[in-house]
This record gives C-alpha cells, sequence and structure tokens, in this order.
C-alpha cells in the first residue's frame, strides 16, 4: 500500500482539499477513518483491520460487497457503449431495466423516470407531480406535505420536505408551501417491535392540513414508509392506509419515498408492499445497483404518465421539461440489471424476510443495557438511542468512532444508531455485530 517515500500514515493521506459531506471534516483530519477495500460483508480499514459492515454502507450494498457479476457488467458496457445522453436517445439497457424495476413495484406504478441519487429521485417526483396537477387542469395544487423528521434528502426541494432541523436550518427559508404532519416516534413505542399500537390517529394531521390549507390548494404527501435516516422509525398499525385514505379523499396524490425501505429492505420489493398500502409514486436509489454506481428513480403510475404526455399538443416537444445528463447512463443501467439479477437470482427479498426475526431477536438482546434508551426495527432495519450525554449528537458521533475500531460500520444521526444487514448476512455475523455493539456501548 505504502512505498518508502510514500504517506505512511492516514493522517499524511488525508487533506482538507476534500470537503466531507455530512461530515465533521476538522475532526475526520485529525482523526481519520479510512477504509480501503471491501469485500462481502466487510471493509477493510487503512490499518488492514476488518471492519464489518453493519449499515450496507448507507443502506446500499444490500447484495455484499465486491459483486463481480456487477463489476464485469459495468466494465462490458463502457467498453460496448460507455455514454449517451437519454434525452432524444436511448439505449437498450435502460429500457430493459425500467421493464424490469416495473415488474418489482405494485401493480400500476409502472413508468420509471431515472435520476441520479435518492435526492434528485425526489425533486423528479415533486416536479412530475406539479406537471400531472397542471396537465389535468388543478395547476393551483402546489403544496407539499411531508413530516417532522423526514429525510428526504438535500436538494431545495428534497430538503424543504425534509424534517430534521440541522438540515434546515443553516439554508434559508428553501421552497415555501412545505406543511409537516407530526413525526410518530412515540412514548408508548418504545422497544416495541414492528409496527407500533398506538399512534393511528396522528394520520389526522394531514385532515388538519386539508381544513387549514385546502385540499385544492395541496399537491401532494410525501412519506417515507419508515422513516430511515432519523433512526427508523416503523409507522404505527394503520397509519400509512389512513394517509391513502385522506388522500383519496381529497385528490391529493401520495408518495412513498423508498429510498432506504425500496429494493427487498423490509423483506418484499418495496415498503408498500409489506403494509399493503400503495402510493401514487415510489422513488426510490441506493441498493437499486448495490451502491456501486449512481442512481435514483421513481416509479409513476400510468395514468399520471398518460396525463402528463397527453397534455402536450405539440410533437416536437417534450412532454416533461426535465431530466440530467447522468439520466440512465450506460453504465449505472448496467449495474442495476446485474444487481436486479442477483437480488433474484439468490433470493435476497425473501433471505431478508427469512432472517428478520433472528435479527430482531439479536437486536432486542440489547434493551437491557441502561445506555440503550429505545430500539425499533422492521425487516432488515433496525434502530437504537442512545442516552444523550448534555451535548445532542455528541455521544452517537462517539459511538460511531469507538465501533469502527472495534470492527463495525454503521451509520448513526444524532444519538440513533441505525443497523440495516446485507442481505446476505449469516447468523453469525449478526451475531458478531451484536456483539460488537454490546461490548462498545458498555463503554459508555
Ligand atoms: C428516504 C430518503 N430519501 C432520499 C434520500 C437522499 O438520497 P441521496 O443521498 O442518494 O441523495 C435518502 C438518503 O438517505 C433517504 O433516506
Amino acid at each position: 500500500m505504502t512505498t518508502q517515500a510514500g504517506p505512511r500514515t492516514a493522517q499524511e493521506l488525508v487533506n482538507p482539499h476534500w470537503w466531507m459531506p455530512f461530515t465533521p471534516n476538522r475532526d475526520f483530519l485529525a482523526d481519520p477513518k479510512l477504509v480501503t477495500r471491501a469485500a462481502g460483508v466487510h471493509y477493510t480499514g487503512f490499518d488492514g483491520s476488518r471492519i464489518l459492515d453493519g449499515s450496507s454502507g448507507l443502506f446500499c450494498v444490500s447484495a455484499g460487497h465486491g459483486r463481480r457479476e456487477i463489476a464485469d457488467a459495468v466494465r462490458d458496457q463502457i467498453l460496448e457503449l460507455d455514454f449517451t445522453p437519454s434525452f432524444l436517445r436511448g439505449h437498450p439497457g435502460a429500457f430493459e431495466l425500467a421493464r424490469r424495476i416495473a415488474g418489482l413495484t405494485p401493480p400500476g406504478l409502472d413508468r420509471i423516470f431515472f435520476a441520479n441519487s435518492g435526492s434528485e429521485a425526489v425533486d423528479s417526483a415533486m416536479k412530475i407531480v406539479l406537471a400531472y396537477h397542471r396537465a389535468r387542469g388543478e395547476g393551483q395544487r402546489q403544496i407539499f406535505v411531508s413530516r417532522e423528521r423526514a429525510y428526504h434528502g438535500v436538494g431545495f426541494g428534497s430538503g424543504a420536505l425534509s424534517g430534521m432541523v440541522n438540515n434546515r436550518r443553516a439554508f434559508g427559508l428553501g421552497l415555501n408551501g412545505v406543511v409537516h404532519l407530526r413525526h410518530t416516534q412515540l412514548e408508548t413505542h418504545r422497544f416495541s417491535r414492528g409496527e407500533g399500537e398506538a399512534g393511528v390517529e396522528l394520520a389526522e394531521d394531514l385532515e388538519r392540513v386539508v381544513a387549514l390549507h385546502g385540499a385544492e390548494c395541496i399537491a401532494a404527501v410525501f412519506i417515507e414508509p419508515i422513516a430511515g435516516s432519523t433512526g427508523c422509525l416503523v409507522p404505527p398499525r394503520g397509519y400509512l392506509r389512513r394517509l391513502r385514505e385522506i388522500c383519496d379523499r381529497h385528490g391529493l396524490l401520495l408518495v412513498f419515498d423508498e429510498v432506504i425501505t425500496g429494493l427487498g429492505r423490509t423483506g418484499a420489493p418495496f415498503a408498500a408492499q409489506s403494509f399493503a398500502v400503495i402510493p401514487d409514486l415510489i422513488t426510490m436509489a441506493k441498493a437499486i445497483t448495490n451502491g456501486v454506481q449512481p442512481m435514483g428513480a421513481v416509479a409513476v403510475r400510468r395514468g399520471i404518465y398518460d396525463t402528463v404526455l397527453n397534455a402536450q399538443d405539440n410533437p416536437a416537444a417534450p412532454e416533461f421539461f426535465h431530466g440530467t445528463t447522468f439520466s440512465a447512463s450506460p453504465a449505472a443501467v448496467a449495474a442495476a440489471l446485474a444487481t436486479l439479477d442477483i437480488y433474484a437470482s439468490e433470493g435476497l427479498f425473501a433471505r431478508a424476510l427469512e432472517l428478520s426475526p433472528y435479527f430482531m431477536n439479536a437486536v432486542w438482546s440489547l434493551a437491557d443495557l441502561g445506555i440503550v434508551t429505545d430500539l425499533r426495527g422492521y425487516g432488515l432495519l433496525a434502530g437504537f438511542d442512545v442516552a444523550s450525554d448534555g451535548v445532542p449528537g455528541h455521544r452517537g458521533y462517539l459511538l460511531q468512532k469507538r465501533l469502527f475500531e472495534a470492527g463495525l460500520h454503521i451509520k448513526t444521526t444524532g444519538d440513533s444508531g441505525l443497523l440495516a444487514p446485507a442481505f446476505t448476512f449469516t447468523r453469525d455475523q449478526i451475531d458478531e455485530m451484536v456483539a460488537i455493539l454490546r461490548r462498545v456501548l458498555l463503554t459508555f
């Protein structure tokens, strides 16, 4: 790795030229946590240590790291067709991928728009919603509804939908016309597995928004079926269904942001299927390429697509003036096709479902630790809270550093930790993950 003249320590390798995202840069430069390789469910640290990946990177690498099939597909694609714009040109793989995704989404959500990230998928969905209402003569429907503690991304649209204060406070007014429902983390849900028994009435917040703003002014409701980044908030039983009913009553579109929950995390292709509530649009990203190429997508109900297309009279003009240079870029499409092949041929969504009870039992074994103040989980996604040390997020930050040093990577947000193992984890690896967690939590 190093030569005599080359860098020797992690500190010597890093520099402040890379302004790192969502990272305390000064602390990172002083105490870098570098990874150099990944294979299976492990990273290799800069010092050669093995680090178990407890969060699939960032909820992306559901089929495990270093999948040769994906690498080969991307390499072959680049050598065959490296780039073509998706504006006025197309390539067969993108049509095939759209067809394949449409085979996984709930019936009817079979029109697929490609983006390059979750944030872009959400912003694209917001524009699709507005274009749809305008096409049907209801262009005054411009208000978006989302939730406190939501995370929908970092664009000015997706950021406005988000409901986590640190992602908003530095950035001014953002997009106007976004209203937030209350979040669903209730005291009575603490340590409850799966859907909470209480709290369905929180969906009635949407009726209050309708009463305040007028249904005819509201475009859509954006909801993560399970609020992910904020710490895995599983919806109360019946909550999503109630939102669907209220949306139907008032003509609002319902959008599920499945950037984390999509592609098997809940044990079904999408959480919409796990909770048996079908939205009008679904956003996805992350695991769609197993994390190896940037890609996001929006699955859209066919009637919405038809309405937007049919509203354009000029056959030489795009029906939807939106898209990016790298929409459906060939390498990302190849990665996604190879990823979907792996999910199907290895039955990984079913495996996630089968592994879930074992995973939940293992995670709940941490409930006896005094520092753990809550546990939540569904499918292969779990969240836990640690008692604050008085500075919000400080203990969570220290926790992820100590865990990394002890051989476990997890995502933390504030004083919450998120566990999202690859669907290829063995039971022994789940035990190992929880054993490291216990050991490190006991150091606080
Ligand atoms: C539900 C949800 N939506 C959107 C995003 C944004 O995705 P990206 O970071 O790819 O822009 C995330 C990222 O974690 C997410 O969890």
